[in-house]
């Protein structure tokens, strides 16, 4: 059962990882006028590999109010520029000094670090340039922009990184590394999942179900990338592994060993399964996401 889960989820996300490429290449079309090597590097950084499960979950979290894919596409394409800018630095020397991306050497490599910073920096603002002129309400337009600033920003992803950095070397107990990981890694994911409720400006309620939702699929999904870092294959994964033991990093692993974080991700699987069950719309795609991201090799 649980493979045929995630053979459905595997479909889905495989449609909307060839919609996505088809719409960041006319995204990139438009706004970029000079061949210079910053766009190159900024569509090095954004098109190709990548698995677009942020996307998968604005678009499928407003298919559950049922909005169309057109309507949800810019909050869906402005959250996975963010992400793509999020791991062009977060590979930078200075940060996590990675080599390898979706199977491409890293964008610092292929290009150089101050174009990389610089492609990362053109992402970030055309993530917002493309929800501002979004053709969606003022009032929905201005909740997304205000919702993506909170999940990007210094209370948000960056907070993340900044603390994920800061504890290499340290000894942060459960509290403390989920506190870092909703930030680093879950926030992108709430909004990605909430993006739907604004787009159908559903109640508080329904909002607040997806929220809870997706807390514990981004917990879920920092266990799983934490897990695939330390036993996971470098050529699978398309990026360096292993690499979280040598730096230091205070992760689910080194907290709570394979076996252990193994269970939290179980657990997470459980308590967000049930935060769907409160909402009076058919969300079996979003219980596969679950598993699919619970069994994901890559
Ligand atoms: C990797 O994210 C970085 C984390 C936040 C854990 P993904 O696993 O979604 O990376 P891509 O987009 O598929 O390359
Ligand atoms: C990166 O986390 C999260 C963000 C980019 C915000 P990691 O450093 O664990 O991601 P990978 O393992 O390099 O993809
Ligand atoms: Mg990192
Ligand atoms: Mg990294
Ligand atoms: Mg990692």
């Amino acid at each position: 059962v649980i493979m045929m889960q995630s053979t459905v989820v595997a479909a889905r996300l495989a449609a909307h990882q060839a919609t996505m490429e088809t719409a960041l290449k006319d995204l990139f079309q438009r706004y970029t006028s000079t061949a210079s090597s910053l766009d190159a590097a900024v569509q090095y950084a954004a098109l190709q590999g990548g698995k677009r499960i942020r996307p998968l979950l604005v678009l499928e979290s407003a298919a559950l109010f049922g909005i169309a894919p057109d309507n949800a596409m810019p909050a869906a394409l402005a959250v996975e520029l963010i992400h793509c800018y999020s791991l062009v630095h977060d590979d930078l020397p200075a940060m996590d000094n990675s080599d390898l991306r979706r199977g491409k050497p890293t964008c610092h490599r292929q290009f150089d670090e101050a174009t990389a910073i610089l492609a990362g920096d053109t992402l970030l603002t055309l993530a917002f340039q493309v929800l501002a002129e979004a053709d969606l309400a003022a009032d929905i337009r201005c909740n997304l922009i205000t919702a993506q600033a909170q999940a990007a920003g210094g209370q948000g992803m960056i907070e993340g990184q900044a603390l994920d950095l800061a504890a290499e070397g340290q000894t942060l107990d459960l509290a403390a590394i989920s506190y870092l990981q909703q930030r680093k890694t879950g926030a992108l994911i709430e909004f990605s999942c909430t993006a739907g409720a604004i787009l159908a400006r559903a109640s508080q309620a329904q909002h607040q179900a997806l929220a809870h939702y997706a807390r514990h699929l981004g917990l879920l999904f920092q266990i799983t990338d934490d897990l695939l870092d330390h036993h996971g294959n470098s050529a699978t994964m398309g990026k360096n592994t292993g690499q979280d033991r040598v730096a230091g990093k205070a992760t689910f692993v080194s907290l709570l060993g394979v076996h252990g974080a193994a269970q939290a991700a179980a657990e997470a699987v459980k308590i967000a399964q049930t935060a769907l069950q409160s909402l009076p719309v058919d969300t079996s795609l979003l219980q596969d996401v679950l598993h699919f991201v619970l069994h994901r090799t890559h």
